[in-house]
């Protein structure tokens, strides 16, 4: 049996859906040769940790626990007397343990540092632990899209490091790309609805439905974010095409990249609280909108939320695409990317199918792990 030690950050939807994945997916692995091992789980405040790293890492019922435990809302220190087998860290000790342990395993048995954590500070312990010789997956976007330089340095090791469920969660997107790039066959153009709520957004206004009622809807049925200008500002959609952009070489920040948000600046969450914008920011943009659709259609078009990577230039906002095209047939929360290149020059290598959801992300997550397996005693 291959064993693949992994250390688990972050504990949230996608973190405890991963675990489970882990937990069934059991016999398939044993098929296959493989055991995941969890050695360790953090949250945002502690991290738990096997006794015996070395040995058979958590056990199944406990790391049951753990998902029960933390989607009841506690926190994973409460759970240290559940098992007697663990160790329990905190801040700066709980870094220096994850160093440690990939200090041991990650030149020998090897070791995989899987962050599903949605925070910007796990850069710091990604990079030390990369540079010991460990994997790196992740599904958090925030460490690949901070500073370009932290960006190449976990880049560079580029046979440990999978992070395809940062970009249309389970869909082979970055897959795709680079199995593009390695044919030597130069992209000239990648455009991407990469995110479910816009795409879903877009299609209702192609209907004729005002913006603001739609958002509404679309809050109600837990398709957007808590606060929906956390999806209508672009931001996560900037992030992926940040990432695709970097993928292709470019050296660009954040910062470089244009992003039209889809509420008035003097609506954000600084100024406004939630309630208020629901009742009365949001239907400010709705003439407009409606104005651009029925321009787009004139020409054949439809608009789209998307983000466009060509000529050295990453944007995001809405973009009239023709409706006879992947992203213009394109209906409900699906996520579509086309990439263009000498190869796929007339008709684009197109990606499509559910972007997002803990299940098809932690499944993506599952797959990039298994994908490292060859780097594994
Ligand atoms: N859900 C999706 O559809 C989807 C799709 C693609 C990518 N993603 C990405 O996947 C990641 C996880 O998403 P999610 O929905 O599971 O988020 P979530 O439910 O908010 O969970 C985040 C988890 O990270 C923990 N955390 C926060 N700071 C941490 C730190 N410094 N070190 C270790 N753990 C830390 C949190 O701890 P507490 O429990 O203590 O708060 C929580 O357990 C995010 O980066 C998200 O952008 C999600
Ligand atoms: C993902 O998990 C979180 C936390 O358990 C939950 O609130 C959310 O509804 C889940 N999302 C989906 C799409 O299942
Ligand atoms: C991006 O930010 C880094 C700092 O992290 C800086 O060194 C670099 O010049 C910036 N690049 C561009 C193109 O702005």
């Amino acid at each position: 049996m291959k064993s693949i030690p992994i250390i688990l950050l972050g504990c949230g939807g996608v973190g405890r859906q991963l675990l489970q994945h882990i937990i069934s997916c059991r016999s398939i692995h044993s098929k296959q040769g493989i055991v995941i091992k969890v050695v360790g789980v953090s949250d945002s405040t502690s991290l738990l940790v096997s006794d015996d790293i070395m040995l058979t890492g958590m056990e199944d019922e406990f790391l049951t626990a753990i998902c029960h435990a933390k989607s009841a809302g506690s926190p994973l220190k409460f759970l240290l007397n559940q098992s007697g087998h663990c160790q329990l860290f905190t801040e700066k000790e709980a870094v220096e343990k994850i160093v440690a342990i990939a200090s041991s395993l990650g030149g020998t048995t090897g070791l995989a540092v899987v962050d599903c954590s949605a925070s910007g500070e796990t850069i710091d312990v990604l990079k030390q632990v990369s540079s010991l010789g460990s994997c790196v997956v992740l599904a958090n976007k925030k460490p690949l899209t901070c500073a370009i330089e932290d960006f190449e340095k976990l880049a560079f090791h580029f046979r440990r490091i999978r992070f395809e469920s940062t970009v249309g969660a389970g869909l082979p997107v970055i897959a795709s790309v680079t199995r593009v790039i390695s044919s030597g066959d130069p992209i000239s153009r990648i455009v991407g609805s990469l995110s479910g709520t816009l795409g879903y957004v877009m299609s209702e206004l192609e209907d004729g439905k005002a913006f603001s009622e739609i958002v509404r809807a679309a809050k109600s049925l837990g398709y957007t974010e808590p606060d929906p200008r956390d999806d209508l500002s672009g931001m996560d959609v900037a992030r992926k095409g940040l990432i695709l952009a970097r993928l292709l070489g470019w050296r660009i920040n954040l910062t470089d990249i244009k992003i039209e948000s889809l509420y008035l600046s003097e609506f954000g969450p600084d100024s406004m609280s939630m309630e208020d914008f629901l009742a009365k920011g949001l239907s400010q943009l709705d003439e407009k909108l409606k104005e651009r659709v029925a321009i787009a259609s004139l020409k054949g078009n439809v608009l789209r939320y998307v983000c466009v990577i060509q000529d050295s230039r990453c944007n995001v906002g809405i973009q009239e695409l023709p409706k006879d095209s992947a992203l213009g047939r394109l209906r409900g929360s699906d996520n579509v990317v086309e990439i263009y290149s000498r190869c796929y020059e007339k008709s684009p290598l197109v990606i499509q199918g559910a972007g997002a959801g803990n299940d098809t992300t932690a499944a993506g997550v599952l797959a990039d792990i298994i994908d490292l397996q060859d780097l594994f005693a």
